[in-house]
């Protein structure tokens, strides 16, 4: 009788719980019962690939807590930060290229969730970005083994995700997972007849401008499983990916969402394996904006039924618009966030486009008490 009482509280305490987390509702997100617009920018790092695990975070945690701070006083809720990038110091892999810690030293989860109290602490919601694919440098073929053989990958999810996940779960400042940055950097041109994968008709877009190494079976295999993974652990996680261009990403303009539910389930056959909301970059291109490009349209023309945030903006390519413009942009065509880039090299200008928008309603609530 009493063990099963206690299962009972157990339950509605964490359905009492999850009300207190970030959740999607339809196209826009939700936080404490109200709509929520997530405005802020990307840190993205200190020292890049080096921040979390093996006491690095020790070294760099009194300037990302400066940053947070600066943000919170700007009006900002929200804060995109890269965690392994391409492998360069976590996880820990062998010789082989299999993962066997999280890191050499063991810190590495402690710091995870020792940064998210910090943000916590100045109502920050923190979206982590665990890979990239914009640059290639990964000299060991770390990233690169994880990608292409699932023995790998599932050696990452075993000994380091579902360790992670299951450390923060909950977690009031974790807003959301995101699997990789702009996956299209890496991105393999080629014709194949299952739309999912034909990424023919991106060849003259600027996607693969690091390298055609992976085809769309095996990025979206890479995406769906530690997506999966997360859910299976959390399933009130939220997860994304940070496409470059919305191009690859939207059914809208005769472009293919490549990262659909039915495309992620072709790939990687992982039912948990769906993501949750659109993370979009725009930047322009000679001062103009492409076609397709967050800031020529209205969130609705992408025609998703999922929220849409820009999560890479900045006035440098920006269609010669200030960031107080682009941040307003975004707000009043139906997005459901912006983060610029970047608050480190650019702190002042972003913020100055972050408080611009603080105090707007119509769109979402900005101030958030964590
Ligand atoms: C956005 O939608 C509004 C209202 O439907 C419309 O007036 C406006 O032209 C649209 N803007 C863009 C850039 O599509
Ligand atoms: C937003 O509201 C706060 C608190 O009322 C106020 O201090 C601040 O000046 C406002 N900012 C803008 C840009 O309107």
């Amino acid at each position: 009788m009493s063990i099963y009482l206690t299962f009972l509280l157990n339950i509605t305490l964490s359905v009492a719980v999850s009300g207190e987390r970030l959740s999607v509702s339809g196209n826009h997100f939700l936080f404490k019962g109200e709509k929520v617009f997530l405005s802020g920018g990307n840190l993205p790092w200190i020292n890049y690939g080096y921040d979390y695990g093996n006491n690095q975070w020790a070294e760099v945690k009194a300037r990302v807590e400066k940053q947070m701070q600066m943000l919170h006083r700007a009006g900002g809720n929200s804060l995109r930060l890269w965690i392994h990038i391409q492998g360069e110091s976590t996880p820990q892999f062998n010789e082989e290229g299999y993962v066997i810690a999280t890191d050499t030293q063991g810190t590495f989860i402690a710091d995870f969730k020792d940064m998210l109290d910090l943000a916590q602490s100045y109502d920050i919601f923190v979206i982590p970005t665990l890979w990239n694919a914009a640059v290639d440098q990964d000299y060991h073929n770390r990233l690169n083994g994880l990608i292409i053989d699932p023995g790998k990958l599932t050696s990452y999810i075993r000994v380091v995700l579902t360790p992670l996940v299951e450390a923060v779960i909950g977690h009031p400042a974790l807003a959301a997972w995101e699997i990789m940055n702009e996956p299209e950097g890496l991105l393999n041109l080629q014709f194949n007849e299952d739309p999912c994968f034909d990424t023919f008709m991106l060849k003259v877009s600027g996607a693969g401008w690091a390298g055609w190494k992976y085809s769309y079976q095996q990025l979206l295999r890479f995406i769906s499983w530690q997506t999966d993974a997360i859910k299976s652990v959390d399933p009130q996680a939220l997860v994304t990916v940070g496409v470059w261009n919305p191009k690859s990403n939207t059914n809208s303009f005769g472009m293919v969402d490549h990262y659909s539910d039915t495309c992620l389930y072709k790939a990687g056959q992982k039912a948990l394996g769906k993501l949750d909301f659109h993370d979009f970059h725009s930047y322009s291109f000679e001062g103009e904006f492409d076609t397709v490009a967050a800031f020529v349209h209205n969130s609705s023309d992408y025609r998703t039924s999922k929220p849409v945030v820009v999560g890479e903006f900045w006035s440098q390519q920006g269609g010669h618009r200030t960031t107080k413009q682009l941040f307003e942009y975004l707000y009043r065509h139906g997005y459901s966030g912006a983060w610029s880039w970047d608050l480190v090299d650019n702190g002042a200008d972003q913020r100055a486009g972050i408080s611009h928008i603080q105090n707007y309603t119509g769109n979402g609530k900005i101030h958030i008490d964590l």
